[in-house]
């Protein structure tokens, strides 16, 4: 990963290759005008005309924009970037103006962020931002790339209120290029088996306990959900729990990750234009993953314990026919009308699983429904609870975490569609609106008694097919880490 540190330099003596300032669009003079805002002291470089030169270029100010300058022997870094913030910039502004204007940037060694970073939240969040805008995933290329950034500088007078805060951008960012990673990586290098591999390096790089179930463990224990998706793969699935604990923790949180390596659908057989961005069908294990090894080194006073239930979803003669009935840990039966609604299959058998760690919160993610996307679009993460007052919470958390989400009913009158005509509930339901709804109500028949429960379903958030923005790349996003991370951080302080 990009390497970041401090430095209390002014912008203008920097010595690095570029450095990235941001624009405001300016209220007073009401003429289109912009101004300077962190780096007011370049006012006076190019000979007084930086911001007037900047205004040539046609930049305005509002956000997300981003305008290039050379800065023709006037500074000691030869390029500068000016991000837009838009008008009173929160941090999120900030994470994505550094995204941005580093994203710009590839190929260039060494970059400083000369953006707003006088408070210890300032600091974090331009380095985040510029840490995860750096992000590039170059393992399967061969030949001519751009390289990216290797060095990122926050210019900052926050001194040591600003390194704790470094060091947590730091660990985050090392989280989310995780998970990125794994999204990215093409299903043949990541079998169920290969990501239970990859969970147990997780866990003794970051002291976790880690056990891990295999396919003739997974029968013998019952884990009816996880065997059924997975039996149709050459790729044998795997159970994964990792666990987290503080010596003075009072409360626990269990998290549950959808980890499909692959969904073709099985027997159910998608559609090939739907089918070839399902590698990231384990977006949610892997933000699983990644939140617990960035809860082991911040360390909240809360024990975490997470389950990563992973199957690849494949047709052959061995695959699961639509109307198999399957029996789910802990007995429940489900009859697999359609063999593409496997996340709730696996989602089951680790959500009954949880009850046995007896946790204050359980909060599972899941790239589950294609209708989440029709509901929400293609950024927005689906929350949905069997509490108000959790799921209400769990937004917030999402929304200082910078990751947009937004509150979704579980309407009791969907339960009927999911009656079964054998079993004690069938996996697809007969009514035909509401499919996100429709998911999470039958999550909720899973969920252990008495436990308060938050669902994300992030399947439009875990993967960008569209343009990269902000710190986001094209690919996997790494959505939803950074939410449970928070999540944590919130029930350890007594505020979930
Ligand atoms: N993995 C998909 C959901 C998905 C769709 C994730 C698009 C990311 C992008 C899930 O397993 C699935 O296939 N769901 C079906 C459920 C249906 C058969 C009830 C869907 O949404 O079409
Ligand atoms: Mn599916
Ligand atoms: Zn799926």
């Amino acid at each position: 990963m990009t390497t970041i540190s401090l430095d209390s330099a002014e912008p203008a003596s920097l010595d690095a290759g570029a450095i990235v300032i941001g624009v405001v669009p300016d209220g007073r003079s009401g003429d289109g005008a912009l101004r300077l805002h962190g780096a007011e002291g370049l006012d006076g470089a190019l000979n007084g005309g930086l911001a007037t030169a900047l205004t040539t270029l046609g930049a305005t100010g509002k956000e997300g924009e981003v305008t290039k300058l050379p800065t023709m022997g006037a500074l000691p870094a030869g390029v500068v970037v000016a991000v837009g913030l838009g008008e009173d910039p929160d941090a999120e502004a900030l994470r994505r103006a550094a995204g941005a204007g580093v994203r710009a940037l590839a190929g260039t060694a060494k970059v400083g962020l000369a953006l707003p970073a006088s408070s210890a939240e300032e600091v974090e969040a331009v380095a985040l931002g510029g840490l995860l805008g750096a992000y590039s995933f170059g393992t399967y290329r061969t030949g001519e790339r751009k390289e990216p950034v290797a060095e990122l500088v926050v210019l900052t007078a926050a001194g040591d209120a600003g390194r704790a805060s470094l060091e947590r951008a730091r660990t985050l960012a090392e989280s989310v290029t995780l998970v990125r990673d794994l999204v990215n990586t093409p299903p043949s290098d990541l079998t169920p088996e290969d990501l239970s591999g990859v969970a147990e390096r997780v866990a003794s790089d970051n002291g976790l306990d880690i056990e891990i179930l295999d396919e003739k463990e997974l029968v013998e224990a019952g884990f009816g959900g996880i065997t059924g998706v997975g039996q149709g793969s050459a790729n044998p699935p795997r159970l994964v729990r990792l666990a987290y604990s503080h010596p003075e923790a009072s409360k626990t949180l269990a998290l549950v990750g959808k980890g499909i390596t692959f969904d073709s659908g099985g027997l159910s057989l998608k559609p090939a234009d739907s089918m070839d961005w399902m590698k990231s069908d384990m977006g949610g294990a892997a933000a699983v993953l990644g939140a617990l090894a960035a809860i082991a080194r911040l360390r909240p006073k809360v024990n975490v314990i997470g389950y990563l239930a992973l199957a690849e979803n494949m047709p052959s003669g061995t695959a699961q026919r639509p109307s198999d009935v399957l029996r789910v840990y802990g007995g429940k039966t489900v009859e697999v009308l359609n063999t593409d609604a496997e996340g709730r299959l696996v989602m089951a058998d680790a959500l009954v699983r949880s009850g046995e760690d007896d946790p204050d919160l359980l909060v599972d993610v899941a790239t589950l429904t294609g209708a989440q996307l029709v509901a929400l679009g293609t950024r927005t993460t689906g929350v949905m609870a069997n509490d108000d007052e959790v799921r209400e919470k769990v937004v917030a958390a999402a929304g200082r975490a910078g990751e947009p989400s937004w509150g979704m009913p579980l309407p009791p009158e969907l339960r009927k569609g999911l009656d079964s005509a054998v079993a004690d509930i069938a996996n697809i339901s007969g009514e035909r609106w509401g499919g996100m709804l429709t998911a999470g109500v039958f999550l909720k028949e899973f969920v252990p008694d008495g436990v308060r429960w938050a669902h994300l379903d992030i399947a439009g958030p875990a993967f960008n097919k569209g343009e990269p923005y902000g710190y986001t790349p094209k690919g996997g996003t790494g959505a939803a880490t950074r939410t449970l991370v928070q999540i944590a951080e919130d029930l350890a302080a007594g505020v979930l």
